[in-house]
């Protein structure tokens, strides 16, 4: 059997349009907050229409050394312009892109996880150091 992480798609976020982009500093204070800013899109621009968008992004944390991997948050946008018109009629879209904020005891791995509705899951990794 296939596991799941092996359809996960990764790739150069400039190069290819669904691999989120994470941007924070690469060096931060032991359990001092830091904001975190995920985006996809960033250089190649991705479609946010009722028929192609980003439905989600999640971000987890590995630290160093440790064996297991922490869920930091899960965004969902949920607004691709759907309406009783129609598809791509209705008033508002949720630009798939997030800033939260989080602090660490540990240095480690951030990973963003996305889903587009019709391309499916993308990844990509940023190290964090203390
Ligand atoms: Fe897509």
């Amino acid at each position: 059997m296939i596991k799941l992480g092996e359809r996960i798609q990764e790739g150069d976020w400039k190069a290819e349009k669904h691999v989120p982009v994470i941007e924070c500093p690469d060096l931060v204070k032991v359990n001092e907050l830091f904001e975190v800013k995920v985006s996809i899109g960033k250089e190649i621009g991705h479609p946010n229409t009722t028929e192609h968008h980003i439905s989600w992004i999640s971000l987890y944390f590995h630290p160093q050394d440790e064996k297991f991997t922490y869920q930091v948050g899960h965004f969902e946008f949920s607004a691709h312009g759907e309406s009783v018109e129609g598809a791509n009629k209705g008033p508002v879209y949720t630009q798939h892109e997030v800033k939260t904020a989080l602090k660490i005891s540990k240095p480690g791995t951030l990973y963003a996880l996305a889903l587009c509705n019709i391309h499916g899951l993308w990844q990509s990794a940023k190290e964090v150091k203390i």
